[in-house]
Parts: structure tokens; C-alpha cells; sequence
């Protein structure tokens, strides 16, 4: 299923990613407090991983705060816009999938972050498990880890609602139709591009996991994790958790 995953990322959401977020800057910037909110300090230095990274709107925050960042993500176009927007910071951007990061760790980590969504983008529960161990396995003591996704257990949409409107402009609308089914949520992303005649358009669709934050938080504690906040804001799910200090 993650091939699914990622051809839609190639063929589909990559090349539309920036625009959709829209105001990269104010997306930098959320990232930036939310790192400080977290107790993030600046010139702490030590190895940050970035699971999932897209574009950089983590990777590059925590770079600026003085960490060696770890990126991963399969998306070649969006690596290519992290490393452009990068520029001189220490951010490695590695194309490989996010099971695979240990392999690309040479010290235990300070900060592990799976944000934006990326965590429902993984085949199974037991990927999201699997994903949980190695990032306890590999954060430092004292080590924080960082997961935001969306909740599409406790917030399930109904109807017409299901129709999301993402961005447009006069030149580009994205919509995003959501269809649950027993664990997943198949997402059709409709994009209408402006063309000389009228619009063009295209429809892809993958599979989220339907994840439940209760689990997510159960797992954690099980793996040693002390839970430092938890929280759920407009269908966003937020959970920052420490690895006790030895
Ligand atoms: C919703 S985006 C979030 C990107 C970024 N964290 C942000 O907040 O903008 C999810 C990202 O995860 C990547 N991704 C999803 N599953 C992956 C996997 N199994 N291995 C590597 N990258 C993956 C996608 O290519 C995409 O860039």
C-alpha cells in the first residue's frame, strides 16, 4: 500500500505541495513556536530525525535551532525543495521510507518528529507500531518525540462535509473527498488546473490509517515513554512524549 502512497505523492500531491500549503512562511513560523512551546532551545546541538519531512516546514526549524537533521521521505520532488530551501543548514535529505531511518542514524537522536499528517499515511497499524519501537529504540534519554496527525476516528465526517476544500486560487483547486471504510480512510484528491479552454481535472486517490490517538498513546507509555502533552484541536491530534533521562 505504500506504493500506492507514493505514486500518488509523485504523480499527483508533490508538484502542488508548496502552493497548497499556501503561506510557507506562517507555516515556518507555527513550526518554530511549536518547537519553542515543546521546550526547544536554540544551540542545544545533538541529532533531530525527521520522518516524513515534505518540504522542510520541521526539518528546517529544528536545523535553525542547531540540530543535525536526519530527513527522510520518498518523495524526490520534495527533497529537492527541502534541499533547496535548506540552503547551508545541517539538514541531510535521504529518499528512503520512514521504517528504514535507523539505518541512517550514526547517534542516537534528540528529537524524533512524524508531523503533518504522516503517520496515517503508513500501510498498518502494525507499520505504526513497528514505527513507534524504532523511534523509542532510537531517541537518547531525555529524548522527545513529536507526532501530530489527524483524527479520523473520533471526527468522522458525514455527508456533504466530506468534500474538503484544501486551496485554490484563479489558476488551481484542490479538494479533498474523504470515503471511510472499516480502519482506512481512502482520500481523492480532486486538483481543477486552469487551461486555455476551461479547467483540466485530476483525480488520484490513496488509503489512511484511521488511527486512533488512545492507541497511539497506550503504545508509547508501554515503550517507556513518559506522554508530556496530548491533545486534539479542529481534528488535529498532538502528542509530545520524552523518553525518561537515564
Ligand atoms: C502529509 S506530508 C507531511 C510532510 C511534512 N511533514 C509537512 O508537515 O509538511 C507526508 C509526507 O510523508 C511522505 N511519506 C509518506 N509515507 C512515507 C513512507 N512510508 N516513507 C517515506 N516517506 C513517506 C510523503 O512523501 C509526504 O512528503
Amino acid at each position: 500500500m505504500s506504493g500506492e502512497v507514493q505514486r500518488h505523492y509523485d504523480s499527483h500531491l508533490a508538484p502542488i505541495y508548496v502552493w497548497m500549503v499556501g503561506d510557507v512562511v506562517a507555516a515556518l513560523q507555527r513550526s518554530r513556536d511549536f518547537f519553542a512551546a515543546a521546550g526547544l532551545k536554540p544551540g542545544a546541538g545533538g541529532v533531530a530525525v525527521d520522518l516524513g519531512c515534505g518540504f522542510g516546514l520541521q526539518a528546517i526549524p529544528l536545523a535553525e535551532l542547531g540540530h543535525e537533521v536526519v530527513a527522510l521521505d520518498f518523495s524526490a520532488e520534495l527533497l529537492g525543495e527541502l534541499r533547496a530551501r535548506a540552503g547551508a543548514l545541517p539538514v541531510g535529505a535521504i529518499q528512503d521510507d520512514l521504517l528504514n531511518f535507523p539505518r541512517h542514524l550514526t547517534a542516537p537522536a534528540d528529537v524524533i518528529v512524524c508531523m503533518g499528517d504522516t503517520l496515517t499515511h503508513l500501510p498498518s497499524l502494525a507499520a505504526v507500531n513497528e514505527l513507534l519501537r524504532l523511534a523509542v529504540a532510537n531517541l537518547a534519554p531525555g529524548g522527545l518525540l513529536a507526532l501530530t496527525f489527524r483524527d479520523y476516528v473520533g471526527a468522522e465526517l458525514k455527508g456533504t462535509q466530506r468534500f474538503i476544500p484544501v486551496r485554490s486560487d484563479n489558476q488551481r483547486i484542490l479538494t479533498c473527498f474523504l470515503d471511510y471504510g472499516d480502519g482506512f480512510v481512502d482520500v481523492h484528491d480532486l486538483v481543477h488546473t486552469r487551461v486555455a479552454e476551461g479547467w483540466r481535472q485530476s483525480v488520484s486517490s490513496y488509503r489512511k490509517l484511521r488511527l486512533d490517538w488512545h492507541a497511539v498513546v497506550a503504545e508509547l507509555s508501554d515503550l517507556g515513554l513518559d506522554i508530556i502533552r496530548h491533545d486534539t484541536e479542529r481534528g488535529l491530534v498532538t502528542l509530545l512524549a520524552k523518553r525518561p533521562a537515564a
